[in-house]
């Protein structure tokens, strides 16, 4: 039964994955657009290979309260534009120094620091004029569609990812607080999360009672989904991964493990996937990709 209920998501991913890549090459500008070395370097990282999970799961929600996938597709997208921009930043030797992302030479190892920060502030402007474009999502309200940029924009900025990201790097080398590697885990990663599946139920039409359960959801997911990045750190594979591993303990990074330990991590992982899971009792069968979505971070070994 587990097998068949695997069997049945992977090919969901799948086919989620072929839509968010189609349209990403429709909406995304082409490697002969002018300036051509900074689209070709949008693209490189973007179509290197990435799972999607924030806009599958922006896709879910829109479709767990009742909306249809397609409408929320540009929202989709523009969170793995901010999320792929994230990643180039997270990546340069100012930040985390890495090489290798998604299975490739990083950003800036093929087209230079310099080019690689300019792609990353690409990226985040193109998802805000995808999210915004007036011929695309034509049938989401300006009202909801307005909601939900607000969302994912907080999300985005110092209040949210960049927060955790400042923290991060600020708190390298230095004692560890509870509280605060909370604040880094439920903000540089959560906070992307949690905005990818509460503004695709605000594009699919969420009620309030609806809503409410999916952000408690994303919020829960969020977490627990960096908590398994630093286990995946400690105990993974470069193969699988496609990016360094071994890494955050050398770096002296505020991460689970190195607070808690690993299983006590793990543990916790498991605690906030199932909370997430509770989040989503009010709602019926349209919620169960959020649910088997919710497992399978938990499982993952990339
Ligand atoms: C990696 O995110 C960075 C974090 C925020 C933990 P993902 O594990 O979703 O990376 P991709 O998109 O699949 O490459
Ligand atoms: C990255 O966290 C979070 C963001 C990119 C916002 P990490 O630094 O742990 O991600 P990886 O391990 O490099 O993918
Ligand atoms: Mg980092
Ligand atoms: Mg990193
Ligand atoms: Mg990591």
């Amino acid at each position: 039964m587990q097998k068949r209920i695997d069997l049945n998501l992977q090919k969901y991913i799948q086919r989620r994955r072929q839509m968010i890549d189609r349209a990403l090459e429709r909406w995304v500008p082409g490697e002969h657009e002018f300036p051509p070395q900074i689209h070709q370097a949008m693209r490189y990282s973007l179509f290197a290979g990435g799972k999607r999970i924030r806009p599958i799961l922006t896709l879910a929600a829109a479709e767990a309260v009742g909306g249809r996938a397609v409408d929320a597709l540009p929202l989709a997208c523009s969170l793995e534009l901010i999320h792929t921009y994230s990643l180039i930043h997270d990546d340069l030797p100012a930040m985390d120094n890495d090489d290798l992302r998604r299975g490739k030479p990083t950003s800036h190892k093929i087209f230079g620091e310099a080019l690689a920060i300019l792609t990353g502030d690409a990226l985040l402007s193109e998802a805000f004029y995808l999210m915004s474009r007036p011929d695309l999502m034509k049938k989401v309200s300006s009202h909801r569609r307005l909601r939900a940029i607000s969302q994912v924009a907080r999300a985005a900025g110092s209040l949210g990812m960049v927060g955790g990201q400042a923290m991060d790097i600020l708190s390298q080398g230095k004692g560890m607080e509870k509280h605060l590697l909370e604040y880094i885990h439920s903000h540089k990663t959560g906070a992307l999360i949690a905005a990818a599946v509460s503004a695709g139920a605000i594009v699919g039409g969420a009620s309030a009672r609806e809503y409410r359960a999916l952000n408690g959801y994303g919020e829960k997911l969020g977490l627990a989904f960096q908590i398994i990045d630093d286990l995946l750190d400690v105990h993974g594979e470069v193969r699988k991964l496609g990016k360094a591993v071994r890494k955050d303990q050398i770096q002296k990074k505020a991460t689970y493990p190195a607070f808690f330990g690993v299983s006590d991590s793990r543990r916790q992982a498991d605690c906030l996937v199932q909370e997430a899971l509770a989040y989503l009792k009010p709602l019926n069968w349209r919620a169960n990709p959020l649910r088997e979505i919710a497992q399978f971070i938990l499982t993952r070994s990339n």
